[in-house]
C-alpha cells in the first residue's frame, strides 16, 4: 500500500504527527472474532466510508490458544489477513494484543486453563501467568511485527494490556507487558488506556496514556492534560452505545446524545476511536459476565450489537450517517459512497424433525470421569489435560434418600437438578436450597452444570472457576463418588450426534433436556437471517456445525444472528439444544428484536 516509510505515528507535542505530518486519529474498533470472516471487508468498507482512518481491535487468547502450547492463527482468527485486509483498504490499525483485554469476552480473553492451577493469580508477574504470556506472545508477537508501520504495514500504534489502572495489583507487571513486546519487536507508538479513576495507575513509562468514556467531563480531560503536559489527547474507547446482560434491558444510546459529545471532543482537538464501530457477535460459549456492585455475577447476552453506528447485521443507523457527515468536515477529500446494504431473509420457519435426549448424547462426550469429589470444569482430565473451557457439565452421583440439596453457593453458574433424570429444580447465586422426592433404593442425583460466561472486568478475575467448584450437601452431608461427563459441545461432538445419534421422530415424546434437528432449506444464494424462537426457554444453536451462541426466553434479546456466508444452498442442519421447552419449530426473522429498551 503505502510505499513512502517516512516516520510513524508520534506523540512528541500536543498533536500526534504521523509521516511527519499532523494526524488525528479517527478510529473505530472492529473486533475479527466476533465479526464472520466473510463479512470483514464489508465492515471495513463501511468504515471507511464512514470517514474513520483507523481499526482498532483487540487479540482474544482464549481463542488464539485453545490449549496450552496449542494456537490457532486460521480462518475466523487468521489476524494477518485482517490486518492485510485493513491495509488495502488504507485503514492504519492500533493494535490491542492484551494479554488482557476485558471486551464483555469470557474471562477477558484469558485462557481458563490458566486457572487449573490454584495459586494463579491472573494480571501479574506470578510466573505462572507471565510464562504463558511469553509463550502466547512468541507466538502472536512475530505474526504482527510484519505489519508494523515500519515494516510497510498498517499498525501504528500498539497498546501495552488494558486498562490496567482499574486493576492495578502489581506494580511490576504493566513494565513486564511492554518489555514482553518490545524485546519481540513491536517498534511502534505505544500507548495505554484507562478510565480516568484508572489513570493514575494505568500508565507505564515509553507509553502515552488515553482515556475512556461516554460523556465529557471537562474536569476529566483537564486531569489528563495534568498527568501527560503537552501530549496528544485521545480518548481510545468513546462508548458509543453499551453491552447488555441476560434479565435486564436492552441498552441504548441516542445519536442525539452522542454526536454533541463527539463534536466536542473533536473540537477540543482530541483524537477518538469509536467503541465499538461495529460490535457484532459473542459467538459460541464466548460472552463475558458483569459482577461490579452486585451480589452475583450477571453473564451477556450473544449479541454485541452494543447500539454501534454499524449495527450487529452491518446496517447503517442514524448514528453512522450523522457521524460521517461529521467526520466528512475532517476530510480534504470526499469520502467514499456507503457500499450497499445486504439483502436479508426471513426464511420459512422449520420444523424440527428429531429430537435426542442429553442421557442419549453422552456416549458421544469424551470419556467420562470418576472423581470421589467434585472437581470443577477447568481441571477436569480432558482436552490433553487443558480442562473444560466453557459449555455444560454433568455431575452424577447416586443418592439413597430424599430430603434438602443445598448447593453451598458451590454451583458456578447455575445447574438444572435430575433424580433419576426426572426434572427438580434449578439451583443458581439465588437459590441454593432444593427439596429432593423421597424414593425407594438407590437413584441417580444428575446435576447439569452451566458455566454462563466467566467475568471479564473487577477483581474477581482469579476465581472465576465454573462448575462444581466446593461441595453440594444432601440432608447436610457432601455427596461424594460423581462421575462427570463434559459437554463443551465443540464441532467434533456435534458431528458425531449428527452422523451416529440414535434420533427419534418428534412423533415420539421427546425428552428434556435435549437436542432437536431440523433443516433450513436455502433455495438461492444464502442471506443473513435472524433466528428467532418463541416457543422455547433456554439453550444453544448449532447451523451447520457452527455454534451462534446462546438463547434465553428471559431477553432482553430476542433473536440470534445467522450470518448468511454460514449457510450453503440446500439443506442446512440446525440443531438446537434446549434445556425445558419446545414448540417444534424454529422461526426467522430479517430484522432483529433485541428487546426492550433504556437508554444507557
Ligand atoms: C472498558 C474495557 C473494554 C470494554 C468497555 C465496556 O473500557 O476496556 O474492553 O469492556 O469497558 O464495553
Amino acid at each position: 500500500m503505502r510505499m513512502s516509510r517516512l516516520e510513524g505515528l508520534r506523540a512528541n507535542s500536543s498533536q500526534f504527527t504521523l509521516e511527519r505530518k499532523p494526524f488525528r486519529v479517527l478510529g473505530g474498533s472492529i473486533h475479527y472474532f466476533r465479526v464472520p470472516r466473510a463479512h470483514w471487508e464489508d465492515r471495513l468498507l463501511k468504515m471507511k466510508a464512514c470517514g474513520l482512518n483507523t481499526l482498532t481491535t483487540y487479540v482474544p487468547w482464549n481463542l488464539h490458544e485453545p490449549e496450552r502450547g496449542v494456537f490457532n492463527f486460521e480462518d475466523q482468527l487468521d489476524i494477518e489477513a485482517y490486518l492485510r485486509l485493513a491495509a488495502s483498504l488504507g485503514l492504519w490499525v492500533i493494535l490491542r494484543p492484551g494479554p488482557y483485554i476485558c471486551a464483555e469476552w469470557d474471562l477477558g480473553g484469558l485462557p481458563s486453563w490458566l486457572l487449573r492451577d490454584e495459586n494463579m493469580k491472573l494480571r501479574t508477574t506470578y510466573p505462572g501467568f507471565t510464562g504463558a504470556v511469553d509463550a502466547f506472545f512468541d507466538q502472536l508477537v512475530g505474526r504482527v511485527v510484519p505489519h508494523q508501520y515500519s515494516q510497510g504495514g498498517p499498525i501504528i500504534a500498539v497498546q501495552v494490556e488494558n486498562e490496567y489502572g482499574s486493576y492495578a495489583e502489581d506494580t511490576e507487571y504493566m513494565p513486564f507487558v511492554k518489555e514482553a513486546l518490545l524485546s519481540r519487536g513491536i517498534a511502534e507508538l505505544l500507548l495505554t488506556s484507562d478510565n480516568k479513576d484508572g489513570l493514575k495507575l494505568g500508565g507505564v513509562k515509553g507509553a502515552i496514556e488515553t482515556i475512556n468514556f461516554q460523556r465529557l467531563n471537562p474536569n476529566d480531560i483537564k486531569y489528563l492534560d495534568e498527568i501527560q503536559p503537552q501530549k496528544p489527547r485521545m480518548v481510545m474507547e468513546y462508548w458509543s452505545g453499551w453491552f447488555d446482560l441476560w434479565g435486564n434491558l436492552h441498552h441504548v444510546y441516542s445519536a442525539e446524545d452522542m454526536i454533541p459529545v463527539v463534536t466536542d471532543i473533536l473540537k477540543l482537538d482530541m483524537s477518538i476511536n469509536l467503541y465499538m464501530f461495529h460490535g457484532g457477535t459473542n459467538f459460541g460459549f464466548m460472552n463475558g459476565a458483569f459482577a461490579v456492585g452486585i451480589p452475583a455475577p450477571k453473564p451477556m447476552v450473544t449479541s454485541y450489537d452494543y447500539d454501534a453506528p454499524l449495527s450487529e447485521a452491518g446496517d447503517y443507523t442514524s448514528k453512522y450517517h450523522l457521524l460521517r457527515n461529521l467526520f466528512s468536515h475532517y476530510h480534504t477529500q470526499a469520502l467514499p459512497e456507503p457500499p450497499p446494504l445486504r439483502e436479508r431473509r426471513a426464511y420459512l420457519p422449520v420444523v424440527i424433525q428429531q429430537h435426542l435426549s442429553l442421557w442419549d448424547s453422552l456416549q458421544f462426550t469424551d470419556k467420562p470421569f470418576k472423581s470421589e469429589r467434585p472437581v470443577n470444569m477447568e481441571n477436569l482430565p480432558v482436552n490433553n489435560r487443558n480442562g473444560q473451557s466453557y459449555g455444560y457439565t454433568l455431575y452424577e452421583t447416586t443418592i439413597t434418600s430424599g430430603g434438602v440439596l443445598n448447593s453451598k453457593n458451590n454451583i458456578r453458574d447455575r445447574a438444572l437438578v435430575f433424580v433419576d433424570r426426572h426434572f427438580v429444580g434449578v439451583l443458581d447465586y439465588k437459590t441454593q436450597e432444593l427439596a429432593l422426592p423421597d424414593g425407594k433404593g438407590r437413584r441417580t442425583l444428575s446435576l447439569l452444570a452451566e458455566n454462563c460466561g466467566r467475568v471479564n472486568y473487577g477483581k474477581s478475575l482469579d476465581v472465576q472457576r465454573k462448575g462444581l467448584v466446593g461441595d453440594v450437601e444432601l440432608n447436610k452431608q457432601p455427596l461424594r463418588d460423581f462421575i462427570i461427563h463434559s459437554l463443551d459441545m465443540k464441532p467434533g461432538f456435534v458431528n458425531r450426534l449428527e452422523s451416529t445419534g440414535h434420533w427419534l421422530s418428534m412423533r415420539e415424546q421427546p425428552s428434556l433436556p435435549g437436542f432437536f434437528q431440523g433443516k433450513l432449506y436455502v433455495n438461492s444464494s444464502p442471506k443473513d437471517t435472524f433466528i428467532k424462537l418463541p416457543g422455547w426457554i433456554k439453550g444453544v444453536i448449532f447451523i451447520n456445525g457452527k455454534n451462534l451462541g446462546r438463547y434465553w426466553s428471559i431477553g432482553p434479546q430476542q433473536t440470534l444472528y445467522v450470518p448468511g456466508p454460514w449457510l450453503h444452498r440446500g439443506d442446512n442442519q440446525v440443531i438446537v439444544f434446549e434445556e425445558q421447552e419446545t414448540d417444534g419449530k424454529i422461526q426467522f426473522a430479517s430484522s432483529p428484536d433485541y428487546g426492550m429498551t433504556v437508554d444507557v
